[in-house]
């Protein structure tokens, strides 16, 4: 649920603008709102230069995540609104879209620039899901590609307090300002055990590569004690529902495309995985078999679930701030009681 509305309904109806509208109002947009909001993210697209010239110099010597963080972390520097702590509601808001605004084109220049092709320009009149695909491959998206990247956008756009929301809110429980709450929650979405997870799910699809192989293989690592990414949640002991929305949209996509095998080796992988251990695929495992028929490059499977989750996160760090309390777990010391220095010599 997204302040009271099912996310299915939500993916099936709204579209992201309006969902970054809802989690950032807590109400759905009427059409007067959705147009301003939806004017305020097409006019905010344009990078900055410096954090044009900073995706030149460092795109190849970084991992995409890595650089995301970075280019989200410099941004500060130029961001119109000033870099200083704030507790400017109006000022943390429009931060908010700006950033939402721009993270496709941090996205997807570096990812060009790794390629030896320029970045493109964003559009500025495309929706927020079309240009992203637009300013990845330098082609307008069919408009059944684009839905689709918007539904995706719709579902991984927050999840209660998940690692990275989590990261988030205590370095703006500091009142920490809101571009450096954005690095902390991308640099924890990062890891394989979080947000990382789509990538290396993908990586398991290509290697196994057809579907005759899949039981030996997904055997093999269950036998070895390895987990199966794309399976398992902290939260959810059983199917979470987005995963039962993206299997239908990797089967659609596989289907159009003329190419079900990535579909079908993913199939493959659920039942062996859900009769060997009872385990249900997570919002990771479907979307890297969407996201490859969408034409997104493995390597920023992650930067794409970014994409989407920093409106979830700036909604909770606009949250904590409005009403803020330092956020500082008490912790259970296990080792040594009091004892006597002993001097160097002596140890
Ligand atoms: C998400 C995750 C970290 C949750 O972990 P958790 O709540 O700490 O659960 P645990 O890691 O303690 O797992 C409990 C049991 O299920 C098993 N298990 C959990 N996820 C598994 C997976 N993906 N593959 C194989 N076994 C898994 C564990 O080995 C453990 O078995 P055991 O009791 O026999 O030792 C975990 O399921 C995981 O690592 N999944 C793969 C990564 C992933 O997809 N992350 C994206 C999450 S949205």
């Amino acid at each position: 649920m997204y302040a009271g509305y099912n996310v299915t309904d939500l993916v099936y109806n709204s579209t992201f603008e309006e969902v970054i509208y809802l989690l950032h109002h807590r109400e759905l947009p009427n059409a007067s709102q959705l147009e301003q909001v939806t004017a305020q993210l097409c006019g905010e697209r344009v990078l900055h230069d410096f954090t044009k010239q900073l995706m030149v110099t460092l795109s190849s010597t970084t991992s995409p995540m890595s650089m995301l963080r970075t280019l989200v972390s410099a941004a500060s520097a130029y961001d119109p609104d000033g870099w200083v702590v704030s507790t400017d509601h109006a000022a943390n808001q429009r931060k908010a879209i700006r950033l939402i605004s721009r993270l496709p084109q941090m996205i997807s220049g570096p990812e060009r620039l790794r390629g030896g092709k320029w970045p493109v320009e964003p559009s500025t009149d495309l929706g927020h899901a079309a240009n992203l695909l637009y300013v990845l491959s330098g082609e307008y998206p069919s408009d059944e590609d684009a839905k689709i990247m918007d539904q995706c956008l719709i579902m991984h756009a927050d999840h209660t307090m998940n690692a990275s929301t989590f990261a988030a809110r205590v370095t703006a429980g500091t009142l920490s300002d809101i571009h450096s709450a954005m690095t902390s929650a991308i640099a924890t979405l990062k890891g394989p055990l979080h947000g990382g997870a789509n990538e290396q799910v993908f990586e398991m699809i290509l290697k196994i590569g057809s579907v005759d192989r899949v039981a030996e293989e997904i055997k093999g690592r269950l036998a070895r004690k390895e987990k199966i990414m794309g399976f398992g949640h902290r939260v959810y002991k059983a199917e979470d529902p987005r995963a039962t929305i993206l299997r239908e949209l990797a089967r659609e996509l596989g289907e159009r495309k003329g190419d079900t095998k990535w579909f079908e080796i993913s199939e493959a992988i659920y039942e062996v995985v859900n009769s060997e251990k009872g385990l249900f695929p997570n919002v990771d495992f479907y979307a890297a078999a969407v996201y490859h028929y969408l034409g997104i490059p493995r390597r920023l499977f992650t930067s794409i679930f970014a994409a989407s989750r920093i409106s979830g996160w700036t909604a909770h760090v606009i949250e904590q701030l409005h009403n803020n309390r330092l956020i500082r777990p008490d912790s259970e010391y296990i080792g040594p009681g009091p004892r006597d220095y002993i001097q160097l010599g002596d140890r």
